[in-house]
Parts: C-alpha cells; sequence; structure tokens
C-alpha cells in the first residue's frame, strides 16, 4: 500500500469497543407510552392497524400504565373516545371526561408516573375536526379564536383531573398562550406545556384515526396541521410557541421530520420531543408481521435516529416493547 490509510474500523473491531464508543444510547427513560380510553368497564379491544395496542377502560387502562413504571417508562400520555360526541366537543372538558377519570385512576394507582394530556378535540366534535368549524368561502375553515375558549377550558379540566403536563396538538393559532392564561387565572400556574409546535398534515397519522376513531368526517386538516414540504415554517410555530410559554416542544410525526427536529432542539434549547406516531409503528410492524424486516431491530435503529437527532425524549407505541427488549 502506497499511501496510510485511516482506519475507523479499529473502533468496531469487538462489541465492547463498541459499547466504549457509542454516541446514543437508548433508554426506557427516553419514552412516553400512548394509551386510549374509552367507555364502559373490563374492556381491552384490540387496535386493528396497531397489533399490541388497545383501546382500554378507566378500570384496565391502570394496567399497562403499572407496567409502564414498572419497566422505567417514566409518562403515559392518554387520548379519550367519549361516550358521546358534538359540535363543541363538550366531552373535551366535561368534569367526569374519559380522560379527566383515566387520570385520577392512574394518579391514584400508579403516583410517581407522570401522566400527559394530549388536548385536541378530534375524538370529540361529531365532525372530527379538532375545533370549532364554520363555513367559509373555500369550503370550511377551523374557527380559531372560537377554538381558543374551549382549549382553555380543557386545559383547566384537565389539570384539575390531575394530568401533570398538558400537550395542545390542534394548531390553532395562539392556543400555547390561550392555555398559560388559563393555567396560571386558575391556579396552575406550575403545570407544564408540552407543545405539539410542529405538526404535519401527515399521512403518517392513519392508523391512530383508526384508534381514536378520529377521521375527519369531510375534508382534511390540511387548513390547520402544517405542509410537510415546510422547514422555515416549522421554525416559525415553534418560535410562537416559545414567546408563548411552551415549556417543552414537539415535533410530529418522527422519523420523517428528522431535519426539523434537530434544528428546533438546536435553535431553541427547550427541552424537545417527537412523536413517533401511529404510522411509523404500523409500517415497522407490518413488515416485522411478514418477516420483510426484523421488527425489534428495525424499531430500536428508528428510536435511537431520533434520540440522534435531537429528541430528548419520545412518544412511541414501541415503548413497553422496547423497554423490554433494552433489558430493563
Ligand atoms: C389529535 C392527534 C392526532 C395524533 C395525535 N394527536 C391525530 C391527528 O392529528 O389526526 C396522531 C398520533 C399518531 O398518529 O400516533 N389531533
Amino acid at each position: 500500500m502506497a499511501f496510510p490509510i485511516n482506519r475507523p474500523r479499529r473502533l468496531r473491531a469487538s462489541a465492547g469497543i463498541r459499547t466504549l464508543v457509542r454516541e446514543t444510547v437508548l433508554s426506557p427513560a427516553d419514552f412516553v407510552l400512548p394509551l386510549f380510553i374509552r367507555p364502559g368497564k373490563g374492556e381491552k379491544r384490540p387496535i386493528g392497524s396497531m397489533p399490541g395496542h388497545f383501546q382500554w377502560s378507566v378500570d384496565t387502562v391502570v394496567g399497562p400504565a403499572k407496567e409502564a413504571a414498572k419497566l422505567g417508562v417514566p409518562a403515559v400520555i392518554l387520548f379519550g373516545i367519549p361516550e358521546k360526541k358534538d359540535a363543541k366537543a363538550s366531552g373535551a372538558y366535561a368534569k367526569d371526561g374519559i380522560v379527566q377519570r383515566a387520570a385520577r385512576a392512574i394518579k391514584d394507582a400508579v403516583p410517581g408516573l407522570v401522566v400527559m394530556a394530549d388536548l385536541c378535540f378530534c375524538e370529540y366534535t361529531d365532525h372530527g375536526h379538532c375545533g370549532i368549524i364554520r363555513k367559509s368561502k373555500d369550503g370550511f375553515i377551523l374557527d380559531n379564536d372560537p377554538t381558543l375558549d374551549l382549549v382553555a377550558k380543557t386545559a383547566l379540566s384537565q389539570a384539575a383531573a390531575g394530568f401533570d403536563v398538558v400537550a395542545p396538538s390542534g394548531m390553532a393559532d395562539g392556543q400555547v398562550g390561550a392555555i398559560r392564561a388559563a393555567l396560571d387565572g386558575g391556579g396552575f400556574k406550575d403545570t407544564p406545556i408540552l407543545a405539539y409546535a410542529v405538526k404535519y398534515s401527515s399521512a403518517f397519522y392513519g392508523p391512530f384515526r383508526d384508534a381514536a376513531e378520529s377521521p375527519p368526517a369531510f375534508g382534511d386538516r390540511s387548513t390547520y396541521q402544517m405542509d410537510p414540504a415546510n422547514w422555515r415554517e416549522a421554525m416559525r410555530e415553534a418560535a410562537l410557541d416559545v414567546a408563548e410559554g411552551a415549556d417543552m416542544l414537539m415535533v410530529k410525526p418522527g422519523l420523517p421530520y428528522l431535519d426539523v427536529l434537530s434544528a428546533v432542539r438546536e435553535r431553541f434549547g427547550l427541552p424537545t420531543a417527537a412523536y413517533s406516531v401511529s404510522g411509523e409503528y404500523a409500517m415497522v410492524k407490518a413488515a416485522g408481521k411478514m418477516g420483510w424486516m426484523d421488527e425489534k431491530r428495525t424499531a430500536l435503529e428508528v428510536l435511537t435516529s431520533i434520540k440522534r437527532a435531537g429528541a430528548d425524549f419520545m412518544l412511541t407505541y414501541h415503548a413497553l416493547e422496547a423497554a423490554r427488549w433494552l433489558g430493563a
């Protein structure tokens, strides 16, 4: 050999040396487990498009919450399927609403677990959109400011139910400011806000809409969720949420938006989360079940990539399985 070769492979030669130089180490402490709650008792209904996930009732949801805590997963986030849906999303801010009751049950049974509230209305409206809607010259529009009144009411009701974190995901302009004002005025100055600051109008939410029974009855969410093509707009959205008082930022989905995640983490410096959404989970599960890919390796690689890109923590449907795989 006429020239000296640099040999990075020296540091890959054994499992031991690879462990020493590994830059990103995934841990169960990085995960938040999403849970779906429906009315009834003793329920555990499988979600077809998300194998391994279920719609639980308030009494049974305590099971997976305990399991999360046992495995070292520090948090869960709750989504509700209410008894009745209406145009004003009444179930979202009802005192004894479905997630309010579930939060109380989980906090009683597993006091140390962080219980987060997804704050959105698509599961609670009869039309399946994320707020109040009205007709417009372009068809229909999410009526921003009336929606903010519901956002404020819902945040208060969630904080009163004992949720540790409120996480608005509806993409109404001003929602973080509205929540901060409502919580401060209502005696919940210490309740943090995890803002779904950057949420794209994504095909990757398909299985979730099945799970939460929340597909839009007409139209789509592209007048309030973001265009997947836009990066600079994501920075503007995140800046607004920081200015309005967000304590933590989230980017959603995860894997297809690592460039955005990484920039948000660097620019704003707040604790930054990624939501590895239902479609990401379903793809890995399906390919694994077909025998086309190794589910465990693929899932851990996806989650490691999300952490490497800058996520301080991630919402993932693989939370419990990944925690087990990591040998917790
Ligand atoms: C509510 C909400 C959605 C998701 C989280 N919160 C659905 C949507 O915007 O249509 C999707 C999560 C997932 O796909 O796992 N707006």
